[in-house]
């Protein structure tokens, strides 16, 4: 059996890009190209100023730094890599479909097909193919089949090419990804190719102990990926479920999961009470789940999922009506300060963040949107938000990107924090509070900001899941 030494991974995004950054610094002997069809974003990938990576993530420039052309190339040649490689690692997107059989909820697998009709065409020799995107179970079937039959259809270059497919699933959180590759709690490795599943692991056994690499069937792999973010999902949806009841009752959240995380059956990790959660993950494998609870008759099993990503609406569109109720029923011509809009801190990812639902619900309301994030660019919130997005009474586009905390609370009649940056967390409320117009409002949907400091000054300060 050879060994691995020259790796290619398809799509550059915020899966393959940090995987093969860690990769790269923990295995110095393996070559390892990632390649991606979006030439912008390889250009970026390629900067020599790091702070324009395409991706924002804690400790990632520093293995850029250190790895890059070295063992570590981004590239948009995709035949040539292909060819080269003993081992391909799938890491391209996988959206939820939207139109077509199982639109709204089964995945788009179009990337992933390409990527197999890619494969099947260039690749030479024994080839294992390592597939990290979520994915909806049997996924690594399609993947076979393509390249079965092209095969077989025996007229492309790679008479002599022979397939190996994997499931290896990513659980890596963004914001914490470059420290989950590095420390994971397991890693998951699915198939029926003895040799191929040594080889992978032997990469992995590089820096992580062997009683942490999990083998499994294909199908208890991918299916467990899926199922590990919807019992991660639910907790949330669970425990925003429980803010409103605090809300009314007089208890307080951060009390209630302090209360119940310490019980060890249940655990203190993901309950912490917000606007809802976003990311690329949680709500497209619900929706897959729900997709193959349905496929396979089990309507129930799909209600009950259905019930976490309605509590994730749900939260969203309280906490927005709630904050007009309190400004008086009306925040038509009013300033609403948003501070942050990328679904979670430490990371410049918007995708499915709940500040996307409730920014459009209150410009829907009339309002003027001060928008402030730390890294999601103006760019980013126009291709969401729209750019002519305009205010009927005075034709001037409703929502702007500020640079600075001070820029964004001039004038405004709320903050409604968001994300839970770091920076939120140590503010000069009083300087805040001179600039904003009275009576002044914190809506605090994630509990970071320092209540002790708010309350010295007369602004309102409503907490989620903490009644007043
Ligand atoms: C998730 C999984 O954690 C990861 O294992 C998988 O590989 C991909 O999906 P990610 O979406 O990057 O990772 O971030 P995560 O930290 O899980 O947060 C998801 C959402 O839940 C965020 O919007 C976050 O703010 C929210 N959240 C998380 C809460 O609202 N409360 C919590 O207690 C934890
Ligand atoms: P994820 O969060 O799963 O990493 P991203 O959307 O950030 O998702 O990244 C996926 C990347 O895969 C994108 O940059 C996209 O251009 C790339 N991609 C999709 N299809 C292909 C393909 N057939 N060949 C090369 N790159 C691809």
């Amino acid at each position: 059996m050879k060994k691995i030494k020259n790796v290619c991974c398809i799509g550059a995004g915020y899966v393959g890009g940090p995987t093969m950054a860690v990769l790269a610094d923990k295995c110095p002997h393996l070559e390892i190209h990632v390649v991606d069809i979006n030439k912008t974003r390889i250009k970026a990938w390629n900067d020599n100023d790091l702070s324009k990576l395409p991706i924002f993530e804690p400790g990632l420039e520093k293995i850029i730094k250190k790895r890059r052309n070295h063992n570590l190339f981004f590239s948009s040649e995709v035949k040539k890599n292909i060819r080269k490689a003993e081992m391909i690692f799938i890491s391209v997107n996988t959206p939820t479909k939207t139109k077509g059989i199982g639109a709204g909820f089964a995945s788009d697998l179009r990337w992933i097909e390409s990527c197999a009709r890619q494969i099947a065409e260039y690749a030479e020799g024994y080839t294992i193919i390592v597939e990290k995107s979520t994915l909806p179970v049997r996924t690594a079937e399609k993947i076979k089949s393509i390249l079965n039959s092209s095969l077989k259809a025996n007229n492309s270059q790679n008479i002599n090419a022979q397939f190996s497919v994997l499931s290896n699933p990513e659980f890596l959180a963004e914001g914490t990804a470059i420290n989950d590759l590095i420390n994971p709690d397991r890693i998951l490795i699915g198939g029926d190719d003895d040799d191929a599943i040594k080889l992978l692991e032997d990469i992995y056994s590089n820096w992580i102990e062997k009683d942490k690499i999990l083998k499994t069937n294909i199908w208890s792999s991918e299916l467990s990926k899926l199922i590990a973010n919807a019992f991660l999902a639910q907790r949330i949806s669970s425990i925003n479920s429980v803010s409103a009841l605090c809300e009314k009752t007089g208890a307080n959240v951060l009390e209630v999961s302090k209360a119940i995380g310490m019980d060890k059956r249940i655990g203190e990790k993901f309950l912490n009470a917000g606007p809802g959660f976003g990311g690329s993950c949680f709500k497209k494998d619900i929706l897959n789940l729900i997709y193959i609870s349905e496929f396979y008759g089990l309507k129930e099993v799909a209600d009950y999922w259905k019930s976490v990503l309605d509590i994730n609406y749900w939260q969203q569109n309280r906490i927005s009506s709630l904050i007009i109720e309190k400004l008086f029923g009306t925040i038509a011509g009013k300033k609403i300060s948003i501070f942050g809009f990328a679904f979670k801190s430490n990371t410049n990812d918007t995708r499915e963040s709940p500040a996307i639902n409730i920014c459009k619900n209150f410009l829907n309301e009339g309002c003027e949107l001060l928008i402030y994030d730390p890294k999601v660019t103006e760019q980013e919130i126009v291709s969401i938000l729209g750019s002519n997005n305009l205010n009927l009474d005075t034709n001037k586009r409703n929502w702007h990107k500020l640079d600075t905390i001070i820029e964004a609370v001039t004038n405004a009649d709320a903050i409604v924090v968001l994300t839970e940056w770091e920076e939120f967390k140590n503010i000069n409320w009083d300087i805040i509070y001179s600039l904003m117009r009275k009576p002044a409002w914190i809506f605090d949907t994630r509990n970071i900001c320092n209540k002790e400091e708010i309350e010295k000054t007369d602004i309102n300060l409503w907490q989620v899941g903490i009644s007043k």
